[in-house]
């Protein structure tokens, strides 16, 4: 058995439908996983649902329904969208699984054991939405809190907490001694100043079921449910114990899963979280891990926020991203192609109707589409879709792509890695131009040099196909079956410029990418 690599998702809640920000996480992730599996690895992609807490109880409520019966139905309705989104995902975990459940309360009644909680009462501010308690801190100069915290309660309330005041030391030097831990750097400095500048309090991980009862009951004090963090953190482990992972199993004593073979997945390779969630996942996270005598996970990830037309998308305004109804209108690929092309994982971005009909029609239409298409129906007129034979011309200029592509998907710089693929989409419609093969068709002392011509293009797109199966598998497969090819593009050792044999038949060309008619924005 040898380790997989491990990549997840955060897990959503589920309080509403799903938007262009889910959407993007999961469609970066999924292109890491994909990667790592076209470079020969074996991948692990876990993502799922958020499913206990104040927010989802309280829109079941509002709804007049029963907390579970809300999180099947959405349920169901996320799990679509995770198709839609053309996601590989190996797992898909639910907090409401007996299989996550068991695990919290394990390490809920470990860590208990072993002297990490304490009971305390607690009187003080409390905000619904963000799940959190305030302090003066929290303040605002006038007195109020932010409006992003809604409503705001005063509480007294006796709870437990998990002595976090002793476990700065060691995580700040953890941190510093491992760059690559959380990435941006940007936003590892982030942590790291606020470590060094603020007294972590402990946290509070037990709520009242006298007022929440939408939670993991905890399971030596059935008075109190788990704070959603405590519980929601734990997906990253819960679901490798139940494929019977060797160092969770060990370190939580749990019993060997019979059967089937176990699966090494601890320690994640890479979280993909939102900036909104660094402190969870780099603080908490972390301190939890330590607890439990697990080590930490290789790398937080930690991607931007999108923005509508330069306006936070909410619920309230009604500025939104629909993900499912773009994909209705524009198909996945080209979906999943905007929002990488667009973004590096790191910044904030900006969704613009316009910015995304552009890139569509200059990228994907005239750039992609069109090279493949005109390729294709060239040799299909001048040599009866028939390949000639093997010609070298532009393998410098595929192999500095394929290779840049490598280092870039290496690193997880998607946007980078888009980016090199195009200079081999451009340089190969440059290269009809400068060749003008329509030209050569009609002169018959041309014919070898329309051969080497017609290769050259022909191979060009079938090394695209193989560098964009991670980002566009649906077009990536459609370019291999144009070619007549009936393997699959998804390995990059397959970007070898010459695989593509004389004599092999291509099939039909048709529009990977019809243009449309741009709408007024
Ligand atoms: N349930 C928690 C995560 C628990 S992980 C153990 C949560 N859920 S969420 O539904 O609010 O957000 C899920 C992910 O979507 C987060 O990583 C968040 O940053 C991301 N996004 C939500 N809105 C976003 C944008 N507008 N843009 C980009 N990503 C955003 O937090």
């Amino acid at each position: 058995m040898s380790k997989r690599f491990y990549i997840t998702t955060a897990i959503d809640y589920v309080n509403g439908q799903p938007h262009l920000g889910h959407a993007y996480e999961k469609v970066i992730t999924d292109v890491i996983a994909r990667a790592r599996r076209s470079m020969g690895e074996d991948v692990f992609f876990l993502t799922g649902l958020d499913e206990h807490g104040q927010k989802v109880q309280q829109v079941a409520v509002a709804e007049g329904k029963n907390p579970q019966a809300y999180c099947d139905e959405l349920a169901a309705s996320w799990k679509n969208f995770a198709q839609k989104l053309g996601l590989s995902n190996e797992d898909f975990v639910r907090t409401t699984e007996p299989r996550h459940k068991e695990i919290v309360q394990t390490i809920l009644s470990k860590l208990n054991a072993e002297g990490h909680f304490y009971k305390a009462t607690y009187t003080g501010f409390y905000s619904t939405s963000a799940e959190t308690f305030l302090t003066e801190k929290d303040r605002l100069p006038d007195g109020s809190f932010d409006a992003s915290y809604g409503k705001v309660a005063e509480l007294k309330e006796e709870n437990y907490y998990f002595k976090l005041k002793d476990q700065q030391a060691w995580l700040i030097d953890y941190i510093e001694k491992n760059p690559d831990f959380i990435v941006p750097s940007y936003r590892r400095n982030e942590v790291l100043g606020f470590l060094k500048n603020e007294t972590l309090e402990d946290l509070c991980i037990s709520r009242p079921a006298a007022r929440l009862t939408w939670g993991i009951p905890i399971p030596f004090d059935l008075n109190y449910v788990t704070y959603v963090w405590f519980d929601a953190l734990v997906n990253y482990i819960s679901v490798p114990a139940a494929h019977g992972d060797p160092k969770i199993t060990e370190s939580l004593k749990l019993p060997k899963n019979s059967g089937q073979p176990p699966v090494e997945l601890w320690a994640a390779d890479a979280h993909v979280i939102g900036k909104d969630i660094l402190k969870f996942h780099a603080v908490y996270w972390p301190i939890m891990l330590k607890a439990m005598g697990l080590p930490m996970p290789k790398q937080l990830l930690v991607h931007g926020w999108w923005q509508k037309d330069g306006q936070k998308m909410s619920k309230s305004t009604g500025v939104s991203v629909d993900p499912i109804a773009v994909i209705d209108e524009w198909g996945l690929d080209a979906f999943r192609f905007y929002v990488v092309r667009e973004l590096a994982i790191g910044p904030d971005g900006n969704w613009t109707d316009a910015g995304f009909q552009s890139r569509y029609s200059a990228e994907l239409a005239n750039g992609l589409g069109n090279l493949v298409n005109r390729s294709l129906s060239m040799l299909k007129k001048y040599r009866n879709g028939v390949v000639p034979k093997v010609s070298n011309e532009l393998a410098p200029d595929a192999d500095k792509a394929v290779q840049e592509t490598i280092a870039n998907l290496r690193k997880y710089e998607l946007q980078d890695a888009l980016a090199s693929i195009w200079t081999l989409v451009n340089r190969a419609n440059q290269y009809v131009d400068q060749t003008a093969p329509f030209k050569l068709a009609k002169d018959p002392t041309k014919a070898e040099r329309l051969d080497e011509v017609l290769y050259n293009l022909c191979e060009a797109c079938r090394i695209l196909a193989v560098l964009l199966w991670s980002y566009l598998p649906t077009t990536s497969e459609k370019i291999y079956q144009q070619l007549g090819l009936t393997d699959s593009p998804n390995k990059l050792d397959a970007a070898k410029w010459g695989l593509l044999k004389e004599g092999q038949v291509v099939g039909e060309p048709a529009a990977l990418f019809p243009r449309k008619d741009l709408k007024p924005t």
